[in-house]
């Protein structure tokens, strides 16, 4: 039974609640409040460790981000699976917002989903962020992407991973992402590989010794097969092209900037990260 305060707000549905992402996806989900339901597949009941993990989200936990207002134990286990139509269909009835974590190497199994929500819309549809980038990791994602633009399924887009659920909860009854590509980028969090040497040197106190690559392999990213390529492909595409960060955050392009609608989300910088590194080679 949903108290008044769940009552007035949407109800969402995680599919991936047991992965890494998902997880706080879900847990920042209950905890703002939200009526929220994970679609969990019948293997993972019976695996004690996924069990554990999902347990654990029920536990009521006090965090430092102001998102966390209403801690509310409220999840709703839906057995199902991304290949089984009738468990979508019901779990999508239930609910005002999906939002699939999903690894990147079963992206397009969202394709039954996608037409069980053309079905049966919930209010809103929340999706991971896509690259134009190809090399089988992100075409893939486009094309789950473009396919839920065609179906005329409203979406909202994303980028990063603990803080980036904090950001993709925070959207959820605000009709200022509704339609639009959410983007992060904190800052603070967006940094050279030379400013991000310079703050790991101060930190440690020491010159790292460096080697200038003045090429990139790329016969070697080619001809590695997929999925074995994506992270050659993400550090390329991170680290020496700057895909996301070379281009403006523009709302004429359906851009919206998530550090600057939600001032209040703490989210971790690099230097709070690199942190947690230095205290241990330090000691
Ligand atoms: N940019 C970043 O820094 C970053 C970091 C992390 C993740 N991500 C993105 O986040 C997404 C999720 O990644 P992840 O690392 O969180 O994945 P993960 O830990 O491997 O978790 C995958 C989740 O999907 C579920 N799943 C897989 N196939 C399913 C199916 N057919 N039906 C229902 N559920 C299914 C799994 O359930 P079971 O427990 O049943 O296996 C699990 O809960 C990916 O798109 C990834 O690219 C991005």
């Amino acid at each position: 039974m949903l108290n008044m305060e769940e009552e007035k707000k949407s109800r969402v549905l995680v599919i991936g609640a047991t992965g890494r992402l998902g997880h706080y996806l879900t847990r920042f989900s209950i905890q703002s409040g939200h009526p929220t339901f994970a679609l969990i597949r019948n293997s993972t009941f019976s695996d004690p460790s996924k069990s554990a993990n999902l347990e654990s989200l029920l536990r009521r936990r006090h965090s430092p981000q102001s998102l966390f207002l209403s801690p509310s134990t409220s999840l709703i286990k839906l057995k199902g699976s991304l290949d089984d139509e009738a468990s979508l269909e019901e779990a999508v009835s239930k609910v005002d917002v999906v939002i699939s974590a999903i690894p990147s190497k079963h992206v397009l199994d969202q394709t039954l989903l996608i037409n069980v929500i053309k079905r049966t819309p919930p209010s809103r549809s929340d999706k991971t962020q896509v690259s134009d980038l190809d090399h089988g990791f992100y075409s893939k994602k486009s094309e789950i992407r473009r396919l839920v633009e065609s179906s005329n399924i409203p979406y909202t887009c994303f980028v990063n991973e603990v803080d980036a659920a904090a950001f993709t909860i925070k959207t959820i009854d605000d009709p200022r992402t509704l339609n639009k590509t959410l983007y992060l980028r904190p800052s603070g969090n967006v940094c050279s590989m030379n400013d991000l040497v310079e703050m790991w040197e101060g930190k440690i106190e020491k010159k790292l010794v460096k080697t200038l690559l003045l090429r990139v392999n790329f016969e070697k990213i080619k001809e590695t097969p997929y999925p074995d390529d994506m992270e050659m492909v993400f550090i390329y595409s991170v680290f020496i092209k700057g895909h996301h960060t070379y281009f403006e955050i523009d709302e004429s392009c359906g851009g919206v900037n998530g550090t600057e609608l939600y001032p209040d989300v703490k989210y971790m910088t690099v230097s709070e990260f690199l942190d947690t590194f230095s205290r241990i080679v330090t000691k």
